[in-house]
């Protein structure tokens, strides 16, 4: 007879002095992030990710305006029936790393599919882009290198950096003559590489590629772009931030991810030379020491660049969106930051504001998230909002409503 499994658990009654010394210690972290008024807690959602969604503890339809379903691809149904093909054929994982078993056609394909989307040599794929940013800069910078990247790229990267031992330069955000500076300062290494996001994720600002591809070609050093809020979306036929600035393809490296416009399910990846792909096959760290992506995830995102290689309609929708929403709220009195893009963060400077705000705008069904300290510096608090593809003109319109009415309400506008 089987019996219940909590007759048959050992339960340690008492809490050895180390546990309980590290019980104090994260009560006390704890604590003081509660204290910071910076603590973090999760709406959940009882839906699929999409334009309209529920939360828990409430039937309402509330109309979501921070994800980053920036194609609105995330619960698609040609992307789910993809992915639910993949899990019949070819199982739910691989219980592998990709070069022991881990490697089937569709990987393959997925990484065919995405070189060929970005119009470079070869793509590898990863479990996310953070593992793609771990991965880079280790395997492919010695001592003898230099990193130059701006100082407020995206964490995976300032991580990814720490993990090389090339010597390591910050620039100030968008700054060309401090990049130039240390350019100049770093002519005698062997190689160097200017680490950028296209796209900074808290303010919507697009970096200045054109200028940074004219340092880079001055001084004789690789571009690594970030494109992890351009990838589907940005340009006309949605190839990234270079095809928007219409500067050709000047970029070395991109590292991007499925995670977001590309069906949003996970995975990340490397674009580029044949020989770095190559290379990061042989020696990244996050590729080779974890788990292949599961074949429905492959599948999806599979699908969702057939979907827009095949049609640029929601890329021209979602830009109409935000040209809607900026154009809109910068009518009625709001001042937004960035240009052109779905990100269109609404400054309000005050931390508590942002939150009052946000909270308003929920009793309204419109779900927004406040930003402050430290997610943005001191005094420059806001909501992000992200338009989707997936909103139509009245959703919109609607957001921007209840925009303007809490914003008389507390004395914004
Ligand atoms: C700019 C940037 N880079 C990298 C990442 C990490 O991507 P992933 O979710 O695929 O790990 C994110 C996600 O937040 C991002 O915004």
């Amino acid at each position: 007879m089987l019996r219940p499994i909590a007759q048959t658990m050992i339960v340690r009654h008492q809490a050895t002095a180390a546990a309980v010394t590290m019980n104090n210690i994260l009560h006390e972290t704890l604590d003081s992030i509660r204290e910071a008024g910076t603590f973090k807690s999760e709406r959940i959602i009882t839906t699929k990710q999409a334009a309209k969604i529920q939360v828990a503890g409430s039937n309402r339809k509330i109309l979501n305006f921070c994800a980053n379903n920036y194609l609105g691809l995330s619960s698609h149904p040609e992307v789910i029936e993809a992915a639910k093909l993949a899990l019949d054929k070819y199982g739910a994982g691989l219980s592998s790393v990709r070069f022991i078993c881990g490697t089937q056609d569709i990987h393959k394909e997925l990484e065919e599919k995405i070189s060929k989307f970005h119009g470079r040599e070869d793509t590898i794929l990863y479990a996310s882009c953070f593992d793609a940013n771990a991965g880079i800069f280790e395997s492919l910078m010695t001592p003898d290198d230099a990193v130059i990247s701006d100082e407020l790229n995206h964490a995976s990267i300032i991580d990814g950096i720490r993990l090389c031992k090339a010597q390591r330069h910050r620039y100030k955000h968008l700054n060309l003559s401090d990049l130039e500076r240390l350019l100049q300062e770093t002519q005698s290494a062997r190689m160097r590489l200017i680490v950028t996001d296209s796209v900074f994720s808290m303010d919507g600002d697009i970096a200045p590629l054109a200028e940074i591809a004219a340092l880079a070609e001055r001084y004789d050093s690789l571009i690594f772009i970030d494109e992890c809020h351009a990838t589907g979306f940005l340009g006309r036929t949605g190839r990234g931030a270079e095809e928007h600035l219409g500067i050709g393809q000047p970029c070395d490296i991109i590292n991007s991810t499925l995670g977001k416009a590309l069906g949003g399910a996970a995975g990340g990846y490397t674009s580029g030379p044949k020989p770095l792909i190559d290379m990061l096959r042989q020696k990244s760290r996050p590729y080779l020491f974890s788990n292949s992506l599961p074949p429905p995830v492959v599948a999806s995102a599979s699908k969702v660049f057939d979907i827009i290689m095949a049609d640029n309609s929601l890329i021209a929708k979602l830009a109409a969106n935000t040209k809607r929403f900026r154009s809109k709220m910068t009518a009625a009195g709001f001042t937004l930051t960035g240009k052109d893009h779905p990100i269109s963060p609404v400054m309000l400077k005050e931390a508590s504001l942002a939150s009052k705000f946000a909270d308003e705008m929920l009793k309204r069904d419109i779900y927004v998230i406040g930003f402050s300290f430290p997610v943005v510096p001191k005094g420059l608090a806001r909501i992000r909002v992200q338009l989707s593809a997936q909103h139509t003109e009245e959703e919109v319109d609607q957001c921007v409503d209840a925009f303007t009415e809490v914003g008389k309400q507390l004395g914004v506008v």
